[in-house]
């Protein structure tokens, strides 16, 4: 652990902004703005529930997982065209770049595409295509991670991944999202073990609102690499212990949470606490257009209400690029960069 310097605390929103990162559990579906969804149904002649913008807005006042859930699979029936895959990941790829953000790996969910009569290939090539022009144009490396749904079955999911395969070098890993309690990890058991024998990067939700038993069975059953969430993992000591021990990044989403109504108030947040035991957290904006801020908000007014330090932020930073699936020498060259920025402000 490199040891940082002390800063005036005036200065940390400032660091925070500056600090290079990486944003490993972001869906990019949440990335669609309610502008950008009105002129997709628009451009594609659909019709949507909500006479305008602002209506629409007034609509993102969510009180769990679920009622989010209802809002953002509705802002997706816009999506139909590569080009409409292309120009949501652009954006949301542009406005990561103005946070800092220097690496990318973005959930995207097919079957909510495929239910529609949107070909997979249409959405993998619309998102690949953003995710490489995100290099040469926004110096940003970017990467994609297939979700399936787990509120489907797991004979759905062996389809989608089937309906997928011919696409495989596009995406880099598998992941598990949507409705969780009621869908535990171990429905998907099959797949996942499947998924593993391709040779894919194995992630899953777990612990966000459901139990840490569901964390256990992602690790034990699924084999996943990170937790997406897992902040319910401090209610059992045992596997906060594995957690640390086994060094599983747990991607964290602090206003994803709140929104989500998983904790009453920022200052509750339990990220601090996670990172006194140990684990490898990490700063993530889940679904940034519905939940209220990108990268950067979620990391100023977290740390904002928490009181957390720079040497903390210093942590989440080299936790994200050490989290995620690059090789060794390319996680090397981002923290240096990390180290070069925090010097700047010693
Ligand atoms: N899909 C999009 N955002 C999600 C979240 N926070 N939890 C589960 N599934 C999701
Ligand atoms: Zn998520």
């Amino acid at each position: 652990m490199t040891t940082v310097r002390p800063i005036a605390q005036d200065r940390l929103p400032a660091l925070l902004r500056a600090m290079p990162k990486a944003e490993l559990h972001m869906h990019i579906e949440g990335s669609l703005e309610p502008e950008l969804i009105f002129a997709l149904a628009q451009r594609n002649a659909v019709s949507l529930p909500y006479a305008s913008v602002e209506e629409l807005r007034r609509a993102y006042a969510f009180t769990n997982l679920q009622s989010f859930l209802d809002i953002y699979y509705a802002g997706a029936s816009v999506l139909l065209k590569e080009q409409d895959f292309y120009d949501m990941a652009w954006a949301y790829l542009e406005r990561a770049a103005a946070d800092n953000v220097i690496h990318c790996e973005m959930f995207f969910d097919p079957q909510t595409h495929t239910a529609r009569g949107v070909d997979v290939k249409v959405v993998i090539d619309g998102l690949h295509r953003a995710c490489v022009d995100a290099k040469s144009k926004l110096g940003v490396s970017a990467a994609l991670i297939l979700c399936f749904l787990r509120h489907l079955s797991e004979q759905e999911a062996f389809e989608t991944l089937e309906q997928a395969l011919p696409y495989r070098d596009k995406f880099i890993g598998i992941g598990l999202d949507s409705s969780e309690v009621g869908h535990p990890p171990e429905k998907f058991a099959k797949v996942f073990a499947r998924c593993r024998e391709l040779g894919f990067h194995l992630v899953a939700h777990a612990g966000e609102e459901g139990p840490p038993a569901y964390v256990w069975s992602a690790l034990d059953v699924l084999k996943v690499e990170r937790i997406d969430h897992g902040v319910q993992s401090s209610k059992d000591a045992a596997l906060m212990k594995r957690l640390a021990q086994d060094k599983i990044p747990l991607t964290v989403c602090p206003l994803s949470n709140l929104k989500l109504c998983v904790f009453p108030d920022l200052s509750n947040h339990n990220l601090g606490a996670l990172l006194d035991a140990g684990l490898v957290a990490t700063v993530n904006s889940d679904d940034p257009a519905y939940f209220g801020g990108y990268m950067n908000e979620n990391f100023t007014q977290t740390f904002a209400a928490t009181g957390l330090s720079a040497q903390q932020a210093w942590q989440l930073a080299a936790n994200s690029f050490n989290g995620s699936f690059i090789d060794a020498s390319a996680k090397k060259a981002y923290v240096d960069r990390l180290n070069a920025t925090f010097e700047t402000f010693a």
